[in-house]
């Protein structure tokens, strides 16, 4: 699949916010430990929930999908084994850890695979789960963890991983006595998972904080519950209004979870207007300022998923800006495609420079992961000319009817099947050059 977009477009109009990739997946994880129904509302209708739900099937239960609403019954019984491929669908299985863990007494994963930010290593989720004695091994390839029990106490992160928190969070309630977590992941998804499970009849508190105190329950009961919209999408859709120099209202959007991307917009003259706690009116200035340094870092900082989204927005400043990746080793896949459409950008390290151009050229790409994607998606709709994105499934993966709501505010984009690029899309982009 690819993405034909002409750009150049002001843009306007209204985008609604799709649900929480980064929330809705744990969750859809942790639905095994409860052993009941749960309705999920505002699941987002992405490939990476229909891998998920796809396992979930595999393991017997039963899931019903109606929309953005997605029931699961787990009460069966049934087995953590699940074949690699269908695992690796999902590229990183490693979120179904901690409830194979909590749910079966063991879980059987191959390690995620590196990916394209990076080894994406788990040392930290098995450093507290052994701690917390789950004994670990590895055969086949395979990471086998088994827990006669686990253990109450206190337990520290030696870095805020957010899958290592996830994890670790909801084996935890099956422990043989209170948890208390120190140095946890304070992302606004933590916060959505303790929400859910306390939906479900757990006793967790401290999500968000730098303490997480859990009551160990395997008493669960049918819930229903609404997951929260994602912070990551409406900065996306934010720096698309920015870029494109267009005004953009966001609906369903969590304004109060991506504070930092609002505030780095702010100083590059963007005007961004809170019409409700979750809606918001983004307008773009003439000329975007540029920005001195921006470091991402664990939440509450700059978040890492925004980096690239706000590289492309940075792309025609009027000046040098300066973005410092500091959560992934491998995180500037997007810098070598962006400068095929005349971007300046020299990295070094783990530091980026940009500095701005007057114009952006339409050019042929590669989505080398998701939020590299969206960074492709949002320089070629500020660029002159046609451009062809190849690879986006790596798109579709997180953003849900990403082609749907752009045509609705007024870009000129459609998706390419394999036949129509090698037919007509080629030759427009040749007649460009
Ligand atoms: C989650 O990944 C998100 N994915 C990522 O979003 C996000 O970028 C990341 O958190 C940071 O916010 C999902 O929620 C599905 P980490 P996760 O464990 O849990 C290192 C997107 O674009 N680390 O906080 O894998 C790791 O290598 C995706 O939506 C260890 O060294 O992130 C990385 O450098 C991309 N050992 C850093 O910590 C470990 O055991 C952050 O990883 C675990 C992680």
């Amino acid at each position: 699949m690819k993405y034909l977009i002409e750009g150049g477009r002001k843009l306007s109009g209204t985008v609604k916010i799709s649900g929480s990739k980064n929330a809705v997946l744990p969750i859809l994880a942790a639905t095994i430990i409860t052993g009941k129904k749960t309705v999920l509302h505002n699941c987002p209708r992405i490939s990476d929930v229909d891998c998920t739900i796809d396992i979930l099937r595999h393991l017997g239960y039963e899931i019903t999908v109606d929309g953005t609403t997605v029931t699961v019954d787990s009460s069966k019984e049934s087995t953590p084994e699940v074949p690699r491929e269908l695992m690796e669908r999902l590229r990183s299985s490693i979120i179904f850890l901690g409830a194979f863990i909590n749910r079966f007494g063991y879980a059987k994963l191959y390690p995620p695979g590196g990916c394209e930010l990076g080894k994406r290593p788990i040392d930290i989720h098995l450093c507290v789960l052994s701690e917390m004695g789950v004994n670990i091994t590895e055969e086949n390839c395979r990471i086998c963890c088994h827990t006669p029990k686990l253990s109450g106490g206190e337990y520290r992160f030696s870095f805020p991983s957010v899958g290592a928190t996830e994890n670790v969070m909801i084996a935890a309630l099956r422990a043989d006595g209170p948890v208390i977590l120190k140095n946890p992941a304070k992302e606004p998804e933590i916060v959505d998972l303790q929400n859910f499970l306390r939906a479900a009849g757990a006793d967790i508190s401290g999500a968000g904080t730098d303490t997480i105190r859990i009551i160990p329950t395997q008493e669960f009961h049918d819930c229903e519950y609404t997951v929260c919209s994602d912070r990551i999408e409406t900065a996306t859709y934010m720096a698309v209004a920015a870029a494109t120099g267009s005004t953009l209202t966001l609906t369903n959007a969590p304004l109060r979870d991506i504070t930092k991307m609002t505030e780095a917009l702010e100083q590059m003259g963007v005007y961004v207007i809170p019409k409700l706690p979750d809606m918001v009116t983004v307008i773009a200035p003439r000329q975007l300022k540029p920005l001195n340094m921006i470091t991402t870092m664990p939440h509450p900082g700059f978040p890492t998923d925004a980096q690239a989204l706000l590289m492309a927005t940075l792309l025609k400043a009027q000046g040098s800006s300066m973005i410092v990746e500091n959560i992934f080793e491998n995180r500037y896949n997007h810098v070598e495609e962006l400068k095929k459409m005349g971007a300046a950008i020299f990295v070094n390290g783990n530091t980026a420079t940009i500095n701005g151009v007057p114009v952006l050229h339409g050019a042929e790409v590669y989505a080398k992961d998701l939020r590299a994607g969206a960074s492709l998606v949002i320089a070629a709709l500020c660029a002159e000319g046609r451009s062809l994105i190849h690879n986006v499934h790596h798109i579709e993966r997180g953003y849900e009817n990403m082609i749907e709501k752009l045509q609705k505010i007024g870009a000129n984009v459609q998706m390419l099947t394999e036949s129509e690029q090698n037919s007509e899309s080629v030759c427009l982009l040749k007649d460009e050059k």
